[in-house]
């Protein structure tokens, strides 16, 4: 088998948050200047495009609509919401780009119509146009914590509704176990996709009993408005007691089987991320500690919680499998 030696995936390294910013020490000049490291800083984005930014948007912004939602106070995120412009502009979507500044990319992305293919292990599979699956479903607003595994961290009004909604529109038969979502691969607007080390498309799943916890939630929205593009518009999953690299953006497919899937990074590193991915400060990356995590926007860095600090809603459904590697 060929395996590429560039090792593209190991750009989550390069960009994880720096030993120094961690430590909650300020850069010095030099840090900033050596290489891509202004790039490294959370909340440095807004810096870098006033330096860097004058690159050509792929296409215009999106339009982004108000969403009426009533904020659902079971869930509070417990610190000052991030900026907005924070959060949409310091992103991860590696179908656009490896580096964090891919929010102008990420406007060719056409997103109106889209529809969802429900597939395998389902009474009847079918396509679920967007449209039509918001009128099964009530939107509302939660105010979730979201920590990348490069140990950055933001807090976002995200809107949405809970994942077991559409699971139960899907009907599964009693003998799935695992849901997967699959990404769009969108060849002409990602040019990420020309990166053939990468597995694409990008693919993520739960188990059955995940995706029916009351925090498992698709999003559709941020801050109030329709999400933006770079933020995995027109509908992501949201599960923020896991490493944000499990939260699959534009999703186009539901899988239900009786196999757990391998994720795209799982493909790509299997002794890196793993299919649980559970939020733990006590179990590092292999290449980094866990411990801390930048807050995006800020100079704050704070002690990483377990379960992301979600443990109250989610950890009982680990208490039999003590014996998997539920923290990678
Ligand atoms: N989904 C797709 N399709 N492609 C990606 O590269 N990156 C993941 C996740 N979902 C990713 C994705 C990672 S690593 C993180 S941390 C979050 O998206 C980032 O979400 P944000 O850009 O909205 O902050």
């Amino acid at each position: 088998m060929f395996i590429h030696q560039r090792r593209g995936w190991e750009i989550p390294e390069r960009l994880v948050t720096p030993e120094h910013i961690a430590r909650g020490e300020r850069p010095t000049r030099r840090m900033l200047l050596a290489g891509a490291g202004l790039a490294l800083l959370p909340g440095a984005a807004h810096a870098q495009f006033s330096l860097f930014g004058g690159g050509t948007p792929a296409a215009p912004p999106k339009e982004l609509k108000p969403l009426a939602a009533t904020r659902n106070a079971r869930y509070d995120g417990g610190r000052p919401i991030t900026p907005e412009h924070d959060a949409t502009t310091y992103n991860n979507y590696y179908e656009f780009s490896d580096g964090k500044t891919l929010y102008k990319e990420a406007q060719a992305l056409p997103l109106d119509p889209w529809s969802i293919k429900v597939t395998g292990m389902v009474k009847e599979p079918r396509t679920i146009g967007l449209e039509e699956l918001l009128k099964k479903v009530s939107l509302e607003e939660r105010v979730y914590r979201h920590r990348c595994v490069e140990r950055w961290a933001m807090t976002v009004p995200w809107t949405g509704f809970p994942l077991a909604d559409l699971v139960r529109v899907a009907e599964p038969l009693g003998s799935a176990k695992y849901v997967v979502f699959t990404t769009i691969a969108d060849q002409k607007n990602m040019p990420g996709l020309r990166k053939s080390y990468y597995p694409w498309p990008y693919v993520d799943g739960l188990t059955i009993q995940e995706a029916m916890n009351e925090l498992s939630f698709l999003t559709v929205g941020m801050y109030g408005k329709t999400a933006p593009p770079q933020n995995g518009a027109p509908i992501r999953l949201t599960t923020p007691w896991k490493y944000g690299f499990k939260q699959v953006k534009a999703i186009v497919e539901v899988h239900f089987t009786d196999k757990r899937p391998v994720s795209f990074w799982e493909k790509l590193a299997s002794d890196e991320y793993g299919f649980w991915a559970n939020v733990n400060p006590a179990v590092a990356h292999p290449r980094w500690s866990q411990a801390t995590e930048s807050v995006l926007g800020s100079q704050e860095v704070v002690p990483t919680k377990i379960w992301n600090g979600y443990g109250e809603f989610v950890a009982s459904m680990y208490d039999d499998k003590k014996s998997e590697k539920l923290f990678v």
